[in-house]
């Protein structure tokens, strides 16, 4: 595989470089971008990152061993992540969590039969009054699960169908705005 940014990538790349003083500060951004773009972090991925952004490899490394969002082993496409946390823990996140690994019948990573969806517990995250939740490949919120609500999530993955918002996301400010 080539390790290397389209014109376009490294525009992106651009745009969170200009929004810092010091290009340090867009090594998130980029590591997200290489992700997005090769499925996971290889060193390969990573010196690129390096690379791109004029760093040393350790430092870039460090910041993506640093953050469970970056992945640097080869993964599944899609990724559930139950949070068993706290309010979530109590309202049977854990339970949730079982459902979906035996549903699955994952193997010792967690991994799904067909290769197509790992599922790991997360940490709390930060949706406790509509537990219990879970988060879809870093990105999608799920809320208030039930077991068929998991199915129809697990089923719409399988087929790579996007699940729907199920919120306005609260970068929406007009809900916010005072009428009149
Ligand atoms: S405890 Fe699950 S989202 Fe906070």
């Amino acid at each position: 595989m080539e390790y290397n940014f389209t014109k376009e990538e490294l525009a992106e790349v651009q745009k969170h470089v200009a929004k810092y003083p010091d290009p340090q500060s867009a090594v998130m951004p980029t590591l997200w971008i290489a992700q997005e773009k090769f499925g996971w972090l290889s060193n390969e991925a990573i010196k690129l990152v390096a690379t791109t952004l004029d760093l040393p490899y350790a430092h870039v490394y460090g910041v993506a061993s640093f953050y469970t969002m970056y992945f640097k082993k080869e993964v599944p496409k899609h990724l559930i992540e139950v949070c068993t946390c706290f309010s979530c823990g109590e309202t049977g996140g854990r339970e949730m969590l079982d459902f979906v690994k035996n549903h699955l019948e994952v193997d010792e990573n967690g991994h799904s039969k067909d290769g197509k969806i790992w599922v790991r517990a997360a940490e709390c995250l930060g949706a406790c009054d509509t537990a219990p939740v879970c988060q879809v490949t870093n990105k999608r919120y799920c809320h208030n699960l039930t077991e068929d609500k998991m199915k129809g999530i697990i089923e719409k993955l399988r087929n790579d169908e996007e699940l729907p918002y199920e919120r306005i996301p609260l970068t929406d400010q007009s809900v916010f705005a005072k009428e009149g």
